[in-house]
């Protein structure tokens, strides 16, 4: 038996009009203070109210949300009682409400959630999600991810109940991303999509959505990046992240996440740019010892027109074209670049080693790499060279 989930998606423009037309009395938006200062949230409130729905909002979502944020905004929900809770901005804020959810109708901590729990949370709310960003892909995931500042590491939670019931991606929300964010995001977004395509739980649904995302990115990620006001390309890459967060968290991201995440929990690297700037290098592992990751690389770089000739020249072409896009929005392509001293991620090797080894990420591709290799990819990778391993 195998699951593919999704949530209901209202896209295109205008789509936050939708938010006039749902049920209920109560709705509980999470986000952030910059999302407030935009006047994004006021643009949903105004929706909202349309449908005679009560709302109250909590802006105090930060970058890496911590458990405290969530045990916050779950007091607050609590004394609320919405029957809709929305997240409302990048991953930080709808990872945020997710939680929330969790804590506020099951009574538990966000740590307390588990993934095979069953909690009812339809019995009491609702979940929507409206991305203000085009990367994390969090309004179409299941997952995920807090900061546990105390222990200072990064905790991936989350179960089949907090994939979001709806999901509204309306292109006014993300025509004030800047360009870093952009680049970011969207490089983001293209790893999750390779690496969900690519996943050894990849299925024949993870397939579709994997491909389109990965074409879309390459057609529009540097025009939306060079151009902001491009509402073309601001939707495609809206799509595009949509569509990589259905391949994912289906399927299962790889390599790219796994050590990013642990340079990112290191050295705080935004997520986009650390996971963005391993993809390569783990790609170039993949192709070094499974054939079947040269096949599935080949497949991807035919479907977007990427390189000619057998299997391998394909798979090798499409690392080739992620540098070169990661390199045109403003991506570091090694460590070094990031501006972190060799000394001081020498000096963290145990720990960077540690937290990938650890993570379920790492196992789930298709040549699951011994610490010894990991220990090299990372080296590599600071000096930006090739992995010929
Ligand atoms: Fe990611």
């Amino acid at each position: 038996m195998q699951f593919f989930g999704v949530p209901f998606t209202v896209f295109g423009d205008e789509s936050l009009q939708y938010l006039n037309t749902i049920l209920g009395k109560r709705a509980f938006i999470v986000t952030d203070k910059n999302i407030t200062k935009l006047g994004l949230a006021d643009l949903v409130i105004t929706e909202l109210k349309k449908a005679n729905i009560e709302c109250k909002i909590f802006d105090g979502v930060e970058p890496d949300p911590s458990i405290e944020t969530v045990v916050k905004a779950a007091g607050i929900a609590k004394d609320f009682k919405p029957d809709w809770v929305i997240g409302l901005g990048g991953g930080s804020s709808m990872d945020t409400a997710k939680s929330a959810l969790v804590c506020y109708v099951a009574g538990i901590g966000p740590l307390d959630m588990s993934p095979s729990e069953f909690y009812n949370l339809r019995s009491k709310a609702k979940l929507m999600c409206i991305p203000t960003t085009s990367g994390t892909g969090s309004e179409a995931t299941w997952a995920i991810v807090l900061t546990d500042v105390a222990g200072q590491r990064k905790v991936s939670l989350g179960s089949y109940e907090t994939m979001p019931d709806v999901a509204i991606l309306d292109p006014l929300m993300v025509m004030s991303m800047p360009p870093q964010i952009t680049g970011d995001t969207g490089i983001d977004a293209l790893c999750h999509a390779i690496e969900g395509y690519t996943a050894t739980w990849r299925t024949k649904f993870t397939d579709g959505p994997g491909l389109a995302a990965i074409r879309l990115v390459f057609q529009n990620l540097k025009k939306a990046y060079d151009n902001g006001k491009d509402e073309d390309a601001r939707k495609e890459m809206m799509y595009a992240a949509h569509q990589a967060g259905s391949c994912f968290s289906n399927g299962m991201p790889g390599l790219g996440h796994s050590t990013g995440h642990a340079l990112g929990g290191i050295f705080h690297t935004p997520h986009g740019r650390a996971v963005g700037l391993f993809l390569p290098y783990t790609m170039e592992y993949l192709i070094n010892g499974s054939e079947e990751a040269v096949g599935l690389f080949a497949e991807i770089a035919r479907f977007c027109k990427i390189g000619a000739g057998d299997d391998k020249k394909c798979a090798l072409a499409l690392v080739d074209a992620v540098r070169k896009l990661a390199k045109s929005v403003g991506q570091p392509l090694s460590v070094k670049e990031t501006g972190i001293k060799r000394e001081d991620y020498m000096k963290s090797m145990p720990d960077l080693l540690d937290r990938s080894v650890n993570e379920m990420m790492t196992s789930t591709v298709t040549r699951v790499p011994e610490s010894e290799d990991l220990e090299k990819m990372f080296t590599y990778a600071y000096d930006g060279k090739s992995v010929d391993f």
